[in-house]
């Protein structure tokens, strides 16, 4: 049977080979550490369990207004001004069935066929097969390791050509944790107004960022709002990834155009999640804070061990909670030509999961992602270390 062409386009995320495979190893009883996830340890914050319990007892439970309720949209907007200084109003939000429903609603919104989107690498792997999905052209705009994968207007300017039609920028970064310095991004900001492109910020992990740094966003220069549109999500900062909320900031416009897409497709966000989303964004935020002191903890282990292994380099995260070491000495040793061989050689002999760089547009690294705990954390860590000294 034939399928539909752009369907054909969009391939299986890389990062799924790796978490069969580590499913099958546990099925058959083996201990496997598994840095693969990219979703938060921690429990939903209790308020949160709570407004969303409240929900179901009150009968909360019908549709509700396509674009998400007035009240969740009033407390994005006005937490998202409280924390960043943008100004959005209620009419340039919409709720999406989570950040990365709202990412695909962007790309569907304002790309057109053959545009070119631009995307720094590494990335994220979704954001390359939205692209293809639409039929645009992902541009793929490298950053240097050596450099800690900084994205810098200058670099940006130069992919820059009239068929471009989107830039994503995604600080901190999924896989490297990199962050966008807040000047360089109003630098970009008006790089792409001025080149009359949309710049798509995704704000995903914008709450974990390490060595005191103030949460930022773009949306804070709010004279280049026409050209900015934010991807939000609660997934990570309120540990709620199976609630499925997100949301987009943008002009009324795009977010009319993103509802009529809801209208005939997914309609509203569900009921009782926007209830605990509410309660998430306007209640107590505690759970943020003892979450990110968490992730520095491990943060500082899994570096100073990653460093310790001979030959292994590892730029440091400033924020999310992924480490993004260089793997490449092992090349060449023991039959592993690249970051797939390698993260499968890992698994088979040291019974460790982590996400070969291969899915994020790079091929000398892999990705550990230290949503898990320091017991883990300390084992999976002493076996990648006994890996590379066998090899
Ligand atoms: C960079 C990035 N953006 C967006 C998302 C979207 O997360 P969700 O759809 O759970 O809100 C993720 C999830 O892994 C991510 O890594």
């Amino acid at each position: 049977m034939n399928l539909a062409t752009r369907i054909s386009r969009i391939s299986v995320s890389k990062t799924m080979a790796v978490m069969e495979a580590a499913i099958k190893l546990r099925d058959q009883g083996i201990d496997v550490v598994d840095f693969g996830p990219g979703e938060p340890d921690f429990p939903t914050p209790e308020n949160v369990k709570q407004a969303g319990i409240r929900a179901i007892q009150a009968d909360f439970t019908k549709y509700t207004a396509i674009g998400g309720i007035k009240e969740l949209k009033k407390a994005i907007v006005d937490k998202h001004a409280r924390e960043f200084g943008s100004k959005y109003d209620v009419s340039e939000c919409v709720v999406n069935i989570g950040g990365k429903h709202a990412i695909f609603s962007i790309f569907a919104a304002v790309v057109d066929e053959g545009d070119d989107v631009i995307i720094p690498t590494p990335y994220w792997v979704t954001f390359a097969d939205i692209a293809r999905f639409v039929n645009s052209n992902p541009v793929f705009v490298p950053t240097k390791e050596s450099e800690g994968f900084r994205l810098t207007a200058e670099v940006l300017q130069r992919a820059l050509t009239p068929k471009t039609r989107l830039v994503v920028v995604n600080s901190p970064n999924n896989p490297s944790g990199a962050i966008v310095e807040d000047a360089e991004f109003g630098r970009i900001a008006r790089l792409c107004s001025e080149r009359n492109v949309y710049l798509l910020s995704d704000e995903c992990y914008s709450h974990f960022l390490y060595d005191g740094r103030k949460p930022f966003s773009v949306a804070s220069y709010t004279d280049l709002k026409s050209h900015i549109v934010i991807a939000g999500s609660l997934s990570k900062t309120y540990s709620m990834t199976g609630w499925r909320i997100g949301y987009v900031l943008a002009l009324p416009e795009i977010i009319d155009g993103i509802v009529k897409l809801q209208s005939h497709s997914t309609s509203n966000p569900t009921s009782v999640s926007q209830k605990a989303a509410l309660e998430a964004l306007s209640g107590p935020q505690e759970s943020v804070g003892v979450m990110l002191a968490e992730y520095a903890r491990r943060r500082k282990f899994v570096l100073e061990r990653l460093r310790a292994i001979p030959g292994v380099k590892c730029a440091e995260p400033g924020g999310t909670f992924y480490a993004y070491p260089n793997i490449s000495a092992a090349f060449g040793r023991g039959g592993i030509r690249d970051s797939v061989d390698f993260s499968a050689r890992l698994l088979e002999k040291a019974h460790v999961a982590v996400t070969p760089g291969e899915a994020f547009g790079t091929a000398e690294h892999v990705r550990i992602s230290y949503a898990t705990s320091m017991e883990q954390l300390d084992k999976g860590l002493k076996r990648i270390h006994e890996f590379m000294a066998s090899l």
